[in-house]
């Protein structure tokens, strides 16, 4: 199974949060796309953060989706059914895992509710293909993924990432995911304490 948890790195995720819930709120849509997201509570981390942040109608705004190769062949299931056992779940802060969670009859699992589950689709997809899954994202979100990949690979793979996201969208990843030097004239850097990206309008 790949190595993930709910709340990871949630430092990035606070400042992803507050750079784009301004300027969400005057879009129709939100488009994310969450690459390489194991079995799912890194896009459902996000989901929890930005409801916790924004109200109902904006909210119904958010769409990730998240995608990963899936050696396992299972996280369709599990991010579909968005039930986790209690090893997974009791690092959560109480307060937000009050609000989101519910447990499952008879098991020691428990299942994000309908508004946060809602907000998250999953699909199997190579990012080693190159293909897009699609256009206009405000956010895609590729964390401890990249640092699998040759450095060749990296350049292709953030290069196809800059013709999915919309002008001015943003790239996030891990702090440790240095951008390389062959894109720094893609992208603008947001913040000093991660890594997070702003696309600009031309590529060289
Ligand atoms: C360490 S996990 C990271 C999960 C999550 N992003 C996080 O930071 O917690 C790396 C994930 O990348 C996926 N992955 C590896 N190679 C991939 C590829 N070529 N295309 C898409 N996903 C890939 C793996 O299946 C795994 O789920």
């Amino acid at each position: 199974m790949a190595f993930t948890y709910f709340f990871r790195d949630l430092q990035t995720l606070e400042l992803i949060c507050d750079q784009t819930i301004p300027e969400l709120r005057s879009q129709l849509e939100f488009k994310i796309w969450d690459a390489g997201c194991a079995m799912g509570p890194e896009p459902y981390t996000l989901a929890m953060l930005l409801r916790d942040r924004m109200d109902q109608p904006d909210f119904e705004k958010v769409k990730i989706q998240a995608t990963d190769i899936d050696g396992s062949d299972l996280f369709d299931k599990i991010i579909l059914a968005a039930e986790y056992p209690w090893e997974q779940v009791q690092r959560i802060p109480t307060e937000i895992f009050e609000k989101y969670f519910i447990k499952v009859d008879n098991r020691d699992y428990y299942r994000l509710n309908d508004e946060i589950r809602g907000a998250v689709s999953f699909q199997k997809h190579n990012l080693l293909s190159l293909n897009t899954i699609g256009k206009d994202f405000g956010l895609i979100l590729c964390k401890n993924v990249l640092l699998h990949f040759n450095e060749q690979e990296r350049i292709e793979v953030i290069g196809m990432f800059y013709d999915s996201l919309v002008e001015g969208g943003y790239l996030a990843m891990e702090q440790t995911q240095k951008l390389p030097a062959e894109l720094a004239d893609c992208f603008e850097t947001v913040v000093s304490n991660a890594r997070i990206y702003r696309k600009r309008s031309h590529k060289n």
